[in-house]
């Protein structure tokens, strides 16, 4: 059987993919989403959310990933056929064009955010409140859950993900805009467990 047109197809899927063809970018994503979760959503503390990930900076991700300007760390597959050899994200990434990283990063951008239910230390996350006030609320606003800002979803991520996230930064394993190295470096180490409890605490 002859395929669809891409706009036929698109149009099927109701959501516009530019160029990488909609049946390919949905078997695309369910690969995503044995590890990300359904819909993107994220039920493992060492996987973030993907869903509602501003598209820019998710498309982004995704080259830095190519040009392994991240960690390449192997991840297992959490559902699905769970045989599957573990594989990086920068292996995903390098896998996909620039269609079809377009067409991704669009999608999940569609898909409704979920903030994780997840237990925090309430002390802890009001310290961390008032040092996202001074420090991150400029970029990371409506605390850190404006897809507009294009700087991830930070309220209601998965805490062992941000974790991570602030080790590789301090250690200078993950790109990371000028302006916000300045601040993550003066963060001591009590400040990013305050800061990674009060992200959780947003639910
Ligand atoms: C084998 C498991 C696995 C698969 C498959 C996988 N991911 Fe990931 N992904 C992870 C893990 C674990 C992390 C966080 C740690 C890291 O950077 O390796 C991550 C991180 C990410 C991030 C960074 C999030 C951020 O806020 O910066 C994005 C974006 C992402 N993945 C998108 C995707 C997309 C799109 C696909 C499918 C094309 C995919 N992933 C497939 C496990 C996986
Ligand atoms: C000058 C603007 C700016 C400031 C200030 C800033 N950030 Fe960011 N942040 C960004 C941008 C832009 C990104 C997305 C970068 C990327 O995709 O590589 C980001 C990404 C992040 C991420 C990764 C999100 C993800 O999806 O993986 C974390 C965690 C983070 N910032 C925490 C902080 C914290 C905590 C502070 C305050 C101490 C802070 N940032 C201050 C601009 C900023």
């Amino acid at each position: 059987m002859k395929r669809l047109p891409t706009y036929l197809a698109a149009a099927f899927f109701g959501m516009a993919f530019p160029a990488a063809n909609a049946g390919d970018v949905a078997a695309l994503m369910q690969g995503c989403n044995d590890c990300h979760g359904e819909g993107g959503v994220s039920q493992w503390t060492d996987v973030p959310t993907i869903a509602g990930l501003p598209e820019f900076q998710h498309a982004d991700a995704l080259y830095i990933y190519q040009d392994e300007a991240r960690p390449c760390r192997d991840a297992e597959y959490k559902q699905g056929d769970t045989s599957r050899a573990a594989i990086s994200m920068c292996a995903v990434a390098a896998k996909l064009s620039e269609d079809e990283i377009d067409a991704i990063a669009a999608a999940y951008a569609e898909l409704p955010y979920v903030k994780a239910k997840q237990e925090f230390d309430a002390d802890l996350a009001a310290a961390g409140k008032a040092l996202h006030d001074e420090h991150c609320d400029k970029c990371h606003s409506d605390e850190g859950t404006n897809p507009e800002d294009e700087a991830g979803m930070l309220g209601g991520q998965m805490m062992g993900y941000l974790q991570q996230s602030f080790v590789d930064y301090k250690a200078d394993t993950r790109d990371q805009p000028k302006k916000m190295k300045e601040k993550i470096d003066a963060l001591s180490d009590d400040d990013v467990t305050a800061l990674v409890n009060y992200y959780g605490s947003v639910q």
